[in-house]
């Protein structure tokens, strides 16, 4: 397997109805998110450059989904999949990061 370009970690934490924190596979819809990046990448050839993982909580759970993408290391928060297209041509084509949905820088604190 060669080495991908990309790593993106798409949380799909669940917890339980009632848990006190949200999590990104029981209240954000996740999975769905996650199978459609899957797919959109092999779809476009892109599977050899751009590793996806599903991955535990990364934090900022009320803000969910969470996409955590290295090598930049940078976190987007409440992704959807008609963002998808951009992500995909602008960051793991493109190699920059779209501004308007990364977390906010505040959410770090
Ligand atoms: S449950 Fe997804 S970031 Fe915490």
């Amino acid at each position: 397997m060669p080495k991908p370009e990309r790593h993106v970690f798409v949380c799909t934490q669940q917890r339980p109805p009632g848990h006190p924190r949200p999590s990104c596979g029981a209240n954000h819809g996740s999975f769905s998110l996650y199978a459609a990046l899957s797919m959109e990448l092999d779809q476009r050839g892109l599977f050899q450059k751009v590793q996806v993982t599903s991955t535990g909580c990364m934090g900022p759970c009320h803000r969910g989904p969470s996409v955590l993408v290295y090598p930049e290391g940078v976190m987007y928060a409440g992704m959807q999949e008609s963002d998808l297209p951009a992500f995909i041509e602008e960051h793991l084509v493109g190699g920059k990061p779209v501004a308007s949905l990364l977390m906010p820088q505040e959410d770090w604190g």
